[in-house]
């Protein structure tokens, strides 16, 4: 998953750049320090997850969490990001990182027994870079519209990129001035935004004619 289609020959730097996105894949998007399973759980999932709202698992209960626990953190990670019934996507926190949502699952499927991950899985993908920004981010960086940089203008992305991937990862999926959390689509993972942005950086590099 994360394909990235080189459109341009020659060595730009927005090729290098998208060469970075796909070496740092595996590094945490949100330069901000992620919280343990433990503080994400207590102030955001515990207001459904605490006493069982509208059928939502109990932390920590075995019986609640056995049949679901079952598929693994990978498709239980997957239903967390999307939504399933009265659960809302990210768990309504849109700006949670993908290891953040997985530390909270296996906090809550352990009751705090498991240790938080270092690393995240990367495995919640909805398209490549290119289907992302086709069905998401097109809606703005097609036209530019509010300021978004257009996509295929190298002038409106260049600066921007010079603030290094995992920045501009981590604006996409936190927002930035008029463009909200993850292009308003909450459902999507950091692995879609690093790869939806790499998409975008891709076409800066088109020839200008
Ligand atoms: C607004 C209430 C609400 C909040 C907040 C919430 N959940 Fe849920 N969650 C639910 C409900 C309800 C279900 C049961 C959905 C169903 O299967 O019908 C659920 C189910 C789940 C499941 C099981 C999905 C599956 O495939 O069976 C996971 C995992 C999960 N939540 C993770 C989280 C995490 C992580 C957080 C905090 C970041 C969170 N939830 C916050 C309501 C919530
Ligand atoms: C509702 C409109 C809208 C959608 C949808 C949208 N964006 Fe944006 N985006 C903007 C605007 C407006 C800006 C300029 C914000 C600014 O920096 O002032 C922007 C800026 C950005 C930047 C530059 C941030 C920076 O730090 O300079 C990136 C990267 C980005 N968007 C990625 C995405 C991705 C990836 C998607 C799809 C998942 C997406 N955007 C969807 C409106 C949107």
């Amino acid at each position: 998953m994360g394909i990235v289609r080189f459109q341009s020959t020659g060595v730009s730097l927005a090729a290098c750049f998208v060469v970075m996105a796909g070496m740092a894949n595996m590094v945490l998007a949100a330069n901000a320090p992620s919280r343990s399973g433990k503080e994400i759980v207590s102030t955001i999932c515990i207001a459904c997850h605490g006493e069982g709202k509208d059928g939502a698992p109990r932390i920590g209960n075995t019986a609640d969490w056995a049949p679901r626990a079952k598929y693994g953190l990978n498709q239980l990670t997957r239903s967390a990001m999307d939504g399933v019934r009265k659960m809302p996507a990210h768990g309504g926190e849109a700006t949670l990182s993908d290891l953040e949502v997985e530390r909270a699952i296996a906090y809550m499927v352990s009751g705090g027994r498991t240790l938080d991950k270092e690393k995240t899985s990367g495995k919640v993908t909805h398209g490549t870079g290119e289907q992302i920004v086709a069905a998401a981010c097109g809606n703005c960086h097609r036209e530019g519209s509010n300021g978004a940089p257009r996509i295929g203008d190298a002038n409106a992305w260049l600066p921007r990129m010079a603030k290094g991937v995992n920045e501009l990862v981590s604006s996409a999926i936190h927002g930035h001035n008029k463009m909200p959390s993850r292009g308003g689509f909450s459902n999507l993972s950091d692995a879609d935004i690093r790869a939806a942005v790499s998409f975008m950086a891709s076409k800066a590099s088109a020839p200008a004619k």
